[in-house]
């Protein structure tokens, strides 16, 4: 659309007898402040759409909530993370992975150099499923378009899908989690890996041999970038 206008329009300056065109070169220091803005942008938009959405009653959810919890983390992140839903903690703070899974978390994400600051983590569902069970489909399919919406804003370069939830709610197939690791997969032309969820890895301490070979791709991916 816009470069179809923008054609148009050189069509017209052609037609006008212009045909050279000077641009001013942007200076470092106008480049920086650019940058600067945009990334203010996408932590204020966000911060506008947390605050927006926080009354949601899309589906039934809302009825034990305590707190909506959004996501949190870097606005600008190159990897974003995406668990199931907030549990206990989540729903009392608003925070996402601020329990014993979120601190499993922020040490796998230590093991590959990376803070949490460095990322940005969201869930499936937005409010707490009652007892921590999975979200149901319609529950699924009320929240989604808030995190298809939030992948639009932050633009990830990498995608974590952490469980089953995640990976079969993004990449609309259902398998094991084993078959869904062996593959990596374009989400909307995102990179996409799949590895355990670190709640599933509390209880299987034994799998996180497996996640450490997937979080090593991951950080090779990453350094990349
Ligand atoms: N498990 C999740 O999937 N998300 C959280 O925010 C916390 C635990």
């Amino acid at each position: 659309m816009v470069r179809k206008k923008l054609q148009k329009y050189f069509e017209y300056l052609q037609l006008s007898g212009i045909e050279d065109i000077y641009l001013k070169p942007v200076k470092a220091k106008e480049k920086i402040k650019i940058i600067q803005s945009q990334n203010i942008d996408t932590k204020q938009q966000l911060i506008d759409l947390e605050k927006k959405y926080q009354v949601c009653k899309k589906c039934n959810l809302w009825k034990g909530r305590n707190k909506f919890c959004y996501g949190n983390g870097n606005p600008n992140a190159k990897l974003m993370l995406i668990g199931e839903g907030p549990g206990a903690d989540e729903d009392r703070t608003g925070r996402v992975f601020v329990g014993r899974a979120g601190q499993l978390l922020t040490k796998m994400l230590l093991a590959i150099k990376l803070s949490r600051d460095d990322v940005y983590i969201g869930n499936i569902v937005k409010c707490r499923p009652p007892g921590n069970r999975n979200p149901l489909p319609e529950e699924k399919k009320a929240c989604l378009p808030y995190l298809e919406e939030q992948i639009s804003i932050i633009k990830p370069q990498i995608l974590l899908l952490m469980g089953k939830v995640a990976a079969s709610t993004l990449l609309e197939m259902d398998t094991t989690l084993k078959a869904f690791r062996e593959q990596t997969y374009y989400y909307k032309g995102i990179k996409t890996y799949v590895s355990y969820h670190p709640s599933a890895l509390l209880r299987n301490p034994g799998w996180k041999k497996f996640a450490w070979i997937d979080l090593q791709k991951i950080q090779k991916e990453y350094n990349t970038l």
